[in-house]
């Protein structure tokens, strides 16, 4: 899938999505598309009320399947697929848009059209991508109604703030199809341990460390990985500040973002961000070496070139912070291309981290990019949990959740804001 490059990391699913009557429907008929070349399967069930929005035609020429909106409609029964039958063959339930009027029937229990019967019917994890007008999306009954669903298990993925169909500006915007996508691939998995309410500091990417005013010294970090920790986060109830370096990925919604170029930029913003935090992930791939004294012009070919870089050592950023801010949670990543748990071990001590996750790069079917990854982690006390190989969104959700647990375990005996937050 160019562009998004999502395609081969969302394990496939089979996704009810539940389309109701916002003026964001018209943003559905994409994430059909969108969700279909992520590998899922789709299909759709409108409210009456939605069917004045977009024509059932759009999606099912998108989805490849009757659009059902009424229990008695042709195109369930045709398929045999009745209330009952579609919520048993759907493996996540996503409505998306979400309108004010649904939240508050889904809350209610009521079952007065297809989607919201198949809702109560469901035995399947339920997401909503609410979209309105903001002061909508403020009125307390709405926040209420949210609130209820999020305590019951219901994932609330976004909105996000900005300028609305109205002509208003504020929160209540659903999220874009690919946000959405990308979402749904490091959701939390139902009861695993989650970050509601915790800072969280990520890292992601590389840095660039510069010879002169064109030229740097980079590594092949794509930041994938960190961006993905970012959104599993997020997903967990974390509010989540990403330090990035130069990546071309889509931002995650609703995450503050600072991006950087150079190392010590990196751990300028990290020092800044830590303070008031909760856990720092340093998934970032920092340069290790940079040019003692960059160039104030462009080298040129023509006055001899580059016959050799003074370089120095970068600041150790995961060390400093456990001398800055020794209560705050600190998860180290390593990448090696030998000795894997030997050096993990070492570096563990090293970095002196609460947790270090390793992986092997430089490997076919591992590492660096679009590739999966495959990581261990490791705990000070000796104790280390190999993950396997798969996507790095999956990945990004299954060690958030042992990042929770791990957290949960050691740094809140006494519950929520016993940390040492310096
Ligand atoms: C032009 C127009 C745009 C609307 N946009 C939204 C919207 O973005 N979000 C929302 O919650 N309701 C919106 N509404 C109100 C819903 O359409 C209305 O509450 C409807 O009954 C919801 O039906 P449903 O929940 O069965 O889909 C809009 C109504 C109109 C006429």
């Amino acid at each position: 899938m160019p562009g998004s490059g999502l395609d081969r990391y969302a394990p496939p699913m089979r996704i009810l999505l539940g389309v109701t009557a916002g003026i964001a429907a018209y943003k559905a008929a994409v994430l059909v598309r969108e969700l279909i070349r992520a590998g899922h399967e789709v299909r759709v069930v409108m409210t009456p009320a939605a069917t004045r929005f977009v024509a059932p035609l759009t999606f099912q020429a998108l989805s490849g399947h009757p659009v059902a909106t009424h229990e008695d409609d042709p195109a369930a029964s045709q398929t045999g697929m009745d209330h009952i039958a579609l919520a048993r063959w759907a493996e996540r339930i996503l409505i998306a848009p979400a309108s004010a009027d649904f939240l508050a029937r889904l809350r209610a229990g009521m079952a007065d059209d297809l989607l919201a019967t198949l809702c109560l019917a469901a035995e399947v994890p339920i997401c909503v991508a609410p979209a309105m007008n903001r002061q909508m999306w403020l009125a307390a009954a709405t926040q209420d109604n949210v609130a209820a669903l999020a305590a019951r298990g219901v994932t609330v993925l976004g909105p996000e703030s900005g300028l609305q169909a109205c002509g208003e500006d504020g929160p209540g915007r659903m999220l874009e199809a690919l946000e959405l996508v990308a979402l749904l691939a490091v959701l939390p998995a139902p009861g695993a341990p989650r970050l509601d309410g915790l800072a969280v500091v990520v890292s992601a990417g590389p840095t660039f460390e510069p010879i002169d005013p064109v030229r740097f010294l980079g590594n092949r970090s794509s930041g994938r990985m960190g961006f993905a920790l970012a959104r599993a986060a997020q997903a967990a109830g974390a509010k989540v500040t990403l330090v990035h370096g130069p990546v071309a990925l889509t931002p995650p919604a609703n995450v503050a973002l600072v991006p950087v170029e150079t190392a010590a930029a990196l751990q300028a913003a990290v020092q800044s961000a830590a303070t008031g935090a909760d856990i720092y992930i340093g998934a970032a791939a920092v340069a290790d070496y940079t040019p003692l004294t960059p160039a104030k012009a462009k080298i040129r070919k023509e006055a001899g070139g580059i016959a050799a870089l003074g370089l120095g050592q970068t600041a150790d950023i995961i060390a400093g912070l456990a001398d800055s801010h020794p209560g705050l949670f600190r998860v180290a990543f390593a990448a090696e291309t030998e000795d894997l748990d030997g050096n993990a071990r070492a570096k563990l001590a090293r970095k002196r981290a609460h947790m270090l996750a390793a992986n092997l790069v430089g490997q076919p079917g591992s590492g660096f990019g679009d590739a999966p990854n495959a990581l261990t982690v490791h705990w000070p006390d000796g104790r280390a949990l190999a993950l396997g190989t798969a996507t790095k969104e999956a990945l990004a959700a299954q060690l958030v959740a042992l990042i929770a647990e791990t957290f949960h375990a050691q740094c809140r005996p006494e519950g929520p804001g016993s940390a040492d937050r310096d």
